[in-house]
């Protein structure tokens, strides 16, 4: 086997008609990215040297920063109206043109392909084919253009639309994965015509256009699943359901417990420590690291939060990016931390908003805290210092510091700063008018 260079290509132009969306197809997210980011960062796994990605003009009227996402020197083409998957290709020529190696082809909508299966590809260029397809026996065949093999070959490429009876029996799929050799690739693109039921250019037509000038064309077979095309929401639904169960089995399998898998929603890099505790119906939105021996806690919703050992989370707890929680802290029921450092130890447990702060070491938050970090224009900082105290109800005025050990007393408005060691307390004098509420009955009865 040569040890040839490898090209990567991705197709992603248009907002793809059965989306009805405003946005790109390939935007729309499956476990917390897009669809094209997923594909995108497999490009880099398989070991590809150089890459190429194809979008509409959609992609940068809709702001969409795709640069987070390129793997590293890839270039951009952009393929202002969208006349098929072999035009698409074209867009990105000089890119592959004379390539000295191996060219795959992905779909920026088909989310799910594994790394292996894209090294089976490479692997069936690097043993001699010219071309080579990725294709897989469909349950259900309806919308795929079908693999038609003769005397064991692969002859041609039928797309639905064009397809005839016979043709449309077939269940034996175009994934839309294909492999190219380097040399032979352009002059193939370059003689595909639009003379079909869409007048598309189709990239599909390639396998005709190879086997009738007598090159090795070839199919590679994968499962259905890695496969599914996403050309309608309910089809992202199906995608984003086999993505969710691969995630949360690799999560157990790393050692996490999840009391109802179901009802537990990943993103990709969701990050589960050994012996995490995931109860019913949370949610890891993108960026959340949760330590070891934690307990995430019914219906907590998180977000590029990351927590430390032992952590008590929820119920019902919502956190949100930048919440940065230490080993064996706590955020209870309805609590809402947001840009917020909480060390080892402390404790935030019932009703609480934290935004913007410093919870010190072994600090303790009591009920219905709520840190006042927007003033109507700017966002302001609250320093709370270890084994600080902070008495139920109490609203702390950003920017202020309660230092270490310090105590405020419940209902306080703490507006200025409170040093080491003190008692703070903003409440009014505690009166007592004895008999008051028997007589103000009394007068009221009476009129
Ligand atoms: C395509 C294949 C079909 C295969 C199926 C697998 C062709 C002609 N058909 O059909 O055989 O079974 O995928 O899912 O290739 N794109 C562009 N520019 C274009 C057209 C498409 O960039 O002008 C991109 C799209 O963003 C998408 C991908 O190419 O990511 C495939 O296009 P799509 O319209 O979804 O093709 P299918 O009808 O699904
Ligand atoms: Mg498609």
């Amino acid at each position: 086997m040569s040890d040839r260079s490898l090209l990567t290509l991705v197709l992603g132009a248009g907002l793809g008609t059965r989306m009805k969306s405003k946005k790109p197809k390939v935007l729309h997210h499956v476990a917390g990215r897009s669809m094209l980011a997923h594909v995108l960062s497999l490009t880099s796994e398989i070991g590809a040297t150089d890459h190429a990605v194809v979008v509409g003009p959609e992609m940068a009227e809709c702001g969409y920063n795709l640069d987070k996402w390129l793997p590293s020197g890839a270039k951009v083409y952009v393929q202002n109206v969208r006349l098929g998957t072999a035009h698409a290709v074209l867009m990105a020529k000089e890119s592959f043109e004379g390539y000295q190696g191996d060219v795959i082809i992905l779909y920026g909508d088909t989310p799910l392909i594994k790394a292996d299966t894209l090294k089976d590809m490479h692997t069936a260029l690097q043993k001699g084919a010219d071309i080579a397809v990725l294709g897989f026996h469909a349950d259900n065949p309806t919308g795929y253009g079908r693999l038609l093999v003769e005397n064991g070959k692969l002859v041609a490429i039928r797309e639905q639309k064009d397809a005839s009876g016979a043709e449309l029996a077939v269940t034996f799929c175009n994934s839309g994965v294909f492999g190219f050799r380097g040399e032979v690739m352009a002059s193939i693109l370059e003689r595909i015509g639009n003379d079909n039921a869409s007048q598309e250019f189709y990239l599909t037509d390639a396998v005709e256009i190879g086997h009738a000038d007598g090159l090795n064309v070839v199919a590679v077979e994968c499962p259905e699943e890695e496969v599914l095309g996403v050309n309608s929401r309910n089809q992202l639904a199906v995608a984003e359901a086999i993505l969710q169960s691969r995630l949360r089995e690799n999560a157990m399998a790393q050692g996490a417990t999840m009391m109802n898998p179901a009802s537990v929603h990943m993103s990709y890099d969701t990050v589960l420590g050994q012996d995490v505790t995931v109860e019913p119906n949370v949610f890891f939105g993108p960026g959340v690291v949760v330590g070891d021996d934690s307990v995430i806690h019914a219906s907590s919703h998180l977000e590029q939060a990351v927590i430390g050992k032992g952590a008590n989370i929820g119920p019902f707890a919502r956190l949100r990016p930048g919440a940065q929680l230490g080993d064996n802290t706590k955020a209870g029921n309805f609590v809402e931390i947001k840009n917020a450092v909480i060390e080892n130890g402390a404790k935030v447990s019932h009703l609480t908003y934290i935004g913007d702060a410093r919870v010190g070491e072994g600090a303790n938050i009591g009920a219905g805290v709520i840190t006042c970090n927007y003033d109507g224009f700017n966002k302001h900082h609250t320093d709370i210092g270890k084994g600080a105290f902070v008495g139920s109800n109490s609203a702390l005025v950003a920017p202020v510091k309660i230092c270490d050990g310090a105590y405020i007393g419940s209902g306080s408005v703490i507006t200025k700063d409170v040093e080491d060691d003190s008692l703070a307390l903003t409440r009014a004098e505690f009166r007592v008018i004895s008999g008051w509420a028997k007589k103000h009955k009394e007068r009221n009865t009476k009129e």
